[in-house]
């Protein structure tokens, strides 16, 4: 048996008295995870110490690099045209990447979202895409490259071979309680991104009540730890700093959020997935070399839902298709005439959760038609009996329980109170 280099219980004793670990330690501690020399609960004993003392910024780098290594990585060397992508700490509505991908490559930039499905209240891509009749998430290699030539967007489900040492690391986090530590959700994100060769790359980082990092001091934190990774990486990274206090856009589900989405496209929908949407764009955009192109005159023109429709064909999807709708409603409505100043994003995303349009496990199905349409946003003046929000699900008895998440997370106070949103939508940018 080869004699292993260092020994995991001198590794976890270091981070514990708040060491430093140097660039073979971290190099042999992954691929020694990897391949199942270290045991989980050795593994478990030192992310509880990295949550506890931190690392230092070279440690991050080397924790990344380490975990790129430990799988594949892909190239977009050969593609004839710049690449740029975008990824999301995920939030409540945020359905973002949906009309972003199309507006972006509508100037032939290519945009490789590899996405994933969701658990707990934040939704996931594929899972607001899967609704669409026909639509398919998993692609092959030959597939992914093609129509990234041919329609520049594609949104698909990443393979188990990017980052294969992050993917055991963060089930291990899940059920440990170290999540929440800023080098190894910065390590963990970026090993993925940078694994999956894009050149540039811009960074939604949420804070607020729908946020994972729900303290604007931490999420700036992690934004500038992970554009330093991407940096140093070589590619090219921004940040954006975004409120998620207030669900984004009026639709929180899978269909209801495709429907939003292509009114976006339509040059439509709500004001602020529109603002958002064009300011990540314009960055993408920018970080491609193509800093000036009329990106809202591609939401009216028609020139971003062309290739919306050529990436949905293109992945099975029906683009006319009629989306599912629920079984059941249940409408609430206003008790008192006055302006909405409170509507809380993490209860809503638990509600729509509750409804059917998330799941508790990895392997339960969500249902497409569940969610949550919004009718008014905070600042908007109500009247008593309008409806504030609908409710959809296929299962009636699930009503009771999403309003019961919902109980004090919305509030119709008098004109001129302040309302409780935490702010403007882009709170910062990190480069
Ligand atoms: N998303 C990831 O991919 N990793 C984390 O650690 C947290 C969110």
């Amino acid at each position: 048996m080869a004699v292993e280099a260092f020994d995991v219980v001198d590794l976890i004793r270091t981070k514990r008295d708040r060491g430093v670990l140097s660039t073979p330690q971290i190099n042999w501690l992954i691929d020694a995870y990897t391949r199942g020399y270290v045991a989980d609960e050795q593994m478990a004993a030192m992310t509880m110490a990295i949550y506890l003392n931190g690392m230092q910024r070279a440690e991050i780098r080397d924790l990344t690099l380490a975990m790129i290594a430990s799988g594949e990585t892909l190239s977009f060397a050969g593609l004839g045209k710049p690449t740029t992508d975008k990824h999301s700490t995920g939030g409540v509505g945020d359905k973002i990447t949906l009309p972003l991908a199309p507006l972006v490559a509508s100037f032939g930039v290519a945009v490789p979202q590899l996405s994933g499905r969701g658990l707990g209240h934040t939704g996931g891509t594929l899972d607001k895409l899967e609704s669409i009749p026909g639509w398919r998430a998993a692609l092959s290699n030959d597939e992914f490259y093609a129509q990234l030539r041919s329609v520049g967007a594609v949104v698909c489900a990443a393979g188990s071979g990017l980052a294969p040492a992050d993917g055991k690391l963060y089930a291990l986090r899940d059920i440990t309680g170290t999540v929440e530590a800023i080098p190894l959700i910065a390590s963990s994100i970026m090993s993925k991104k940078i694994a999956e060769g894009t050149s540039a790359l811009v960074l939604d980082v949420k804070f607020g009540s729908g946020a994972f990092m729900q303290d604007p001091a931490r999420s700036r934190e992690l934004a500038e730890t992970m554009v330093q990774l991407g940096t140093d990486a070589g590619v090219r990274t921004v940040a954006l700093l975004t409120n998620m206090n207030v669900p984004l856009g009026l639709a929180i589900g899978n269909a209801n959020e495709v429907r939003e989405s292509v009114e976006v496209l339509a040059g439509g929908g709500p004001a602020d997935v529109v603002a958002l949407t064009v300011a990540l764009a314009r960055e993408m955009l920018a970080l491609a070399g193509r800093p000036d192109v009329d990106v809202e005159a591609a939401l009216t023109n028609g020139q971003a839902m062309d290739t919306w429709r050529k990436m949905i064909s293109a992945q099975g999807g029906d683009p006319d298709a009629a989306l599912p709708t629920a079984r059941e409603r249940h409408v609430v409505t206003a008790d008192r005439d006055g302006v909405l100043v409170a509507q809380q994003a993490l209860p809503f995303g638990i509600a729509a959760w509750r409804l059917g349009a998330g799941r508790a496990r990895k392997q339960d199905p969500v249902q497409h038609g569940a969610g949550i349409d919004l009718h008014a946003k905070p600042g908007d003046t109500v009247r008593a009996g309008q409806p504030l929000f609908t409710m959809h699900t296929d299962d009636g008895a699930r009503f009771e329980r999403a309003l019961t998440a919902l109980e004090g997370s919305y509030r119709i106070g008098n004109a001129g109170e302040a309302i409780e949103n935490g702010g403007p939508l882009i709170a910062a940018r990190i480069e």
